[in-house]
This record gives structure tokens, C-alpha cells and sequence, in this order.
């Protein structure tokens, strides 16, 4: 009998619903969720079973439970977490009762949905993949929520693996870099007031980085199913854009290496410039000279501080930020 694998998330675009496909394709008994199955039509369409499930309803997951206990007789080989909502607003300035639904979506719903299907789980000797990302172990600049969910998830899947090894229950955590989907659908706006204004380009390239030059889904999937499908799969898969970079520099190199990497690659750089040009030298406040507006102001991210206007910077202590270490 072919093996069952139940994937959240699956609407068309996404990573789930290339899961969903690439599953199918090895002959597994596929069932695909999406909060309405009239987006996965086309999943329904190739002989995948579609279901519904809002994960943020208790009783969504209980009924979808139910229904897959009655259709496999009470088994499961494979639960994939894989929904998820992404958050890309700066720390100070987020909406607390979105950091609840990213919480929400991102954790305690698979918390339920591990809680719910375990019994199936353990009856099948089966497998639990957790869609993590890279997120959770390097510091995306703007994503502290988004981060903070995606870490709580890896920690938590690393006691589960522990608790559910004497059923015979396998946890992998399935660590993400930049994948195409449609994560970044949601247009963000930093809010009035906010100490970011002036860096707001690049805070909107920010809310997208993900999909720059991110991998087919497809490709992701194949690679990842042919991982999970292995009789030991490993416990932590890599994968994704930049995934085998991050794994080298948390395996190899201090903690502290990554706060530089990511200060430099985003956009704080940029503040820390146009703060330090927005004060008036002593120069232009003896001479009078008018300050240019914020938007003229050069753009220096990426490249050493070597001119000597660059230089002081270093050393110029500003508002709330640090100077940028010498090399
Ligand atoms: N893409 C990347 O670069 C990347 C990198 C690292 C990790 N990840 C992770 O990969 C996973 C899949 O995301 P994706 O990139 O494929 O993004 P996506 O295209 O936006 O897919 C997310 C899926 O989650 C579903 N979902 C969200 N909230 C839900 C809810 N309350 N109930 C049920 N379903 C819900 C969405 O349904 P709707 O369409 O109805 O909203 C969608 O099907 C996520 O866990 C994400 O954090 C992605």
C-alpha cells in the first residue's frame, strides 16, 4: 500500500504545492490542504486527495484529523508543516496583533497539528518534516518576528525528535533559504514615525529579498522529498538559496561573524550614514551651509567606509546605533 502524506499549504505558487506535486510523482498517496480547496483544483485534478484546513481554527484540524483517520484506517507516514505567513516589519515598529497571527500560523498551529495527528503518526512509524528557514539561525534584518517564529519552530521540533524517538516518530527540520513562492505577496509600508523612514527603498527591496534570485520551487522540492524519502533521513535538511553558505558560517564560524555579515549585506549601513549626514557638521552650522535632502544623500551600502568623510563615521558616535568596528 503506498505510504500517505498530509502537507498544509499548498495553493498554487507556493512550496507546498510543488511538495504536493513532486510526493504524487513518487507514488505517495497525497493529501493536499489549502484554507479553500477551490484554489487546489488542479492539484484535485492529477489525483492528489484536497482537503480543507484553516490552521488557526482548532476544529479545522480536529475535522481534518477525523478525515484522514477515516480514510487511512488511522495512519499517517508523513505529516508535512509547511504553511506559513511571513512578517517583514522592523522590531519597533510592529503591530502586535500581527505578531500573533505570525505566531500563530507559524508555531502553535503546528504544535496542534503535531499534538492531533501523533497517534496516526505513531501508528505508522512515521515522519514529521518541519518547513524551517534561515531565518531562524541568522538575523534577517526586519524579520525579528518572522525570525523569532521560524526559531521557536526549529526548538521545538529538537525536544519533539527527542520525545517521539521511543514511538519510532522521526522530526526533520527542513532548513530554508530563498525559495520562489508567493511569501512576499503582502506590500508593507513603514509606519509614520518611524526611525526607518529614510532608508524606506530599501526597507520596501527588504520585504522581497527573499525572492531574489531564489530557487524553483520545484527544484526544492525534488530535493528535499528525495531527502525525507530516505529510510534515515537526516535531521536537519538544507536547502534553499544561500542554505549551504549559512550552514558553513554557523558551523564554522562565531555567532558574532554573522551580526557583521548581515549589519553590511542589508540596509543599516544606510542609517547609520544619512543619521550622521542629517547632523549639521560644525563646519555648515559656522558656515550656513544648507544639508541635502535625505533622497540625495549618496548610497554607500556595500563597499568598505574609505573616504575620509566614510572614516569619521566609525568613529562618530550616533543616536542609539553603534559605530561600525574598524577593520
Ligand atoms: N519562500 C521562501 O523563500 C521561504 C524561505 C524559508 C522558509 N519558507 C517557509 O516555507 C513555507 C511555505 O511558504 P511559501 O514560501 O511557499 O509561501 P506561500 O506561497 O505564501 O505559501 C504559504 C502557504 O501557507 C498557507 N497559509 C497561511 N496561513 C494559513 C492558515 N492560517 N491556514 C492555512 N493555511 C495557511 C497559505 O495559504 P493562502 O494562500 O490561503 O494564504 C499558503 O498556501 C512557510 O513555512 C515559510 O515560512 C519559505
Amino acid at each position: 500500500m503506498a505510504k500517505s502524506v498530509l502537507i498544509t499549504g499548498c495553493t498554487p505558487g507556493g512550496i507546498g504545492h510543488a511538495l504536493a506535486r513532486e510526493f504524487h510523482a513518487r507514488g505517495l498517496r497525497v493529501f493536499a490542504t489549502a484554507r479553500n480547496t477551490s484554489t487546489i483544483s488542479d492539484l484535485a485534478s492529477q489525483g492528489i486527495e484536497t482537503l480543507p484546513l484553516e490552521l488557526t481554527k482548532p476544529e479545522s484540524i480536529q475535522a481534518l484529523k477525523e478525515e484522514i483517520s477515516s480514510r487511512t484506517g488511522g495512519k499517517l507516514d508523513y505529516l508535512v508543516n509547511n504553511a506559513g505567513r511571513s512578517y517583514t516589519v522592523p522590531a519597533l515598529d510592529v503591530e502586535f496583533d500581527e505578531v500573533e497571527k505570525t505566531f500563530d500560523v507559524n508555531v502553535f498551529s503546528v504544535m496542534r497539528m503535531c499534538h492531533a495527528f501523533s497517534p496516526l503518526l505513531i501508528e505508522a512509524k512515521g515522519t514529521i518534516v518541519q518547513i524551517g528557514s534561515l531565518a531562524a539561525v541568522i538575523p534577517y534584518v526586519f524579520g525579528s518576528t518572522y525570525n523569532a517564529t521560524k526559531a521557536a519552530l526549529h526548538a521545538y521540533s529538537n525536544t519533539l525528535r527527542v520525545e517521539l524517538a521511543p514511538f519510532d516518530v522521526k522530526v526533520v527540520t527542513v532548513v530554508t533559504g530563498g525559495v520562489k513562492s508567493n511569501i512576499a505577496r503582502v506590500d508593507r509600508q513603514l509606519p509614520e514615525g518611524s526611525i526607518y523612514l529614510p532608508i524606506q527603498a530599501d526597507y520596501d527591496r527588504r520585504t522581497k529579498h527573499s525572492q531574489e534570485g531564489a530557487m524553483p520551487n520545484d527544484k526544492y522540492a525534488r530535493s528535499v522529498v528525495s531527502s525525507v524519502l530516505k529510510s534515515s533521513p537526516k535531521k536537519w535538511i538544507w536547502e534553499g538559496k544561500m542554505s549551504w553558505f549559512v550552514w558553513g558560517l554557523t558551523t564554522f564560524f562565531p555567532q558574532g561573524i554573522m551580526v557583521r555579515i548581515t549589519f553590511r549585506l542589508h540596509v543599516l549601513l544606510h542609517v547609520q550614514f544619512v543619521e550622521a549626514e542629517s547632523r549639521p557638521s560644525e563646519e555648515a552650522a559656522v558656515s550656513g551651509t544648507q544639508r541635502l535632502p535625505t533622497h540625495d544623500k549618496p548610497q554607500i551600502c556595500g563597499r568598505r567606509l574609505d573616504s575620509p568623510k566614510e572614516k569619521l563615521l566609525r568613529t562618530t558616535p550616533s543616536m542609539g546605533h553603534q559605530p561600525l568596528p574598524a577593520h
